[in-house]
């Protein structure tokens, strides 16, 4: 990833402008931006401003897991635990941003892949806002999660697997989707007609299958505020 140092605090309109001090930004990838003339700006309330308001600073704890495994239960009990003490969070998750943002995307391998871009790009907003996000998306392919991963920036992204055996998952089924797809009615079914790629190196394995959720959710709180 290119980085770009910037002038933070420059006053154009000062005959005495002075640079407050220098930050460094990753550059966007021009290589795919349709919008090639335009020209970043940068105000003087930046992220450091806006942690440093709240108090704590800004990080993505992206949950990923088969549908089922506790990914959306989980993000919103630690969400609950964090704003009980102060933090300010956001849950980005997967069946509800396919109703407003994503909701023209399919479940093909190509609509995934642009949903995780485009809530990697949300999430590298909310970061900036300095907001402390937590992720529920399947997320079912390695290559998906790294290019997630590069978005969001290595040093704020933390891959967080949310463990649960199919069987598990498939006797839950919480939505009826699993039954569905089994009959054939539902295409491109993760773990049953679609590839789920476990995670090799995540940050964090929760197993939801073998534990039970107060104690998932506090291995995650507690590995969130060992990570802030
Ligand atoms: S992802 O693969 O692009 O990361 P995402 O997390 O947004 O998926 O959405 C997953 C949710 O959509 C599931 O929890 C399930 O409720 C629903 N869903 C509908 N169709 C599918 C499908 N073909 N595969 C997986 N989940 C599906």
């Amino acid at each position: 990833m290119q980085y770009q140092a910037i002038l933070i605090g420059l006053d154009v309109f000062s005959a005495f402008a002075q640079p407050l001090y220098i930050t460094c930004y990753p550059l966007p990838d021009m290589s795919t931006c349709k919008s090639p003339n335009t020209v970043v700006y940068r105000g003087n309330i930046d992220r450091c401003a806006r942690e440093r308001q709240n108090g704590h600073r800004s990080k993505a704890f992206w949950f990923t897991g088969l549908s089922g495994s506790g990914k959306s239960t989980l993000a919103h009990k630690v969400e609950e635990e964090l704003y009980a003490q102060g933090i300010r969070t956001y849950v980005f998750d997967g069946d509800n941003v396919r109703h407003g943002l994503c909701g023209d995307l399919s479940f093909s391998p190509e609509g995934r892949s642009e949903n995780l871009r485009r809530i990697g790009e949300m999430v590298k907003l909310f970061l900036d806002a300095g907001t402390l996000c937590l992720t529920a998306f399947i997320s079912p392919l390695k290559e998906d999660r790294e290019k997630v991963r590069r978005i969001v920036g290595a040093d704020d992204f933390f891959e967080i697997y949310v463990k649960c055996s199919l069987d598990v998952c498939e006797k839950r089924d919480v939505k009826g989707l699993y039954k569905l797809a089994r009959a054939g009615k539902i295409k491109n079914y993760t773990g049953i007609s679609a590839p789920y790629d476990e995670p090799e190196h995540p940050d964090l394995v929760v197993e939801t299958h073998r534990c039970d959720l107060a104690t998932c959710v506090d291995q995650i709180t507690a590995y969130i505020h060992n990570h802030l």
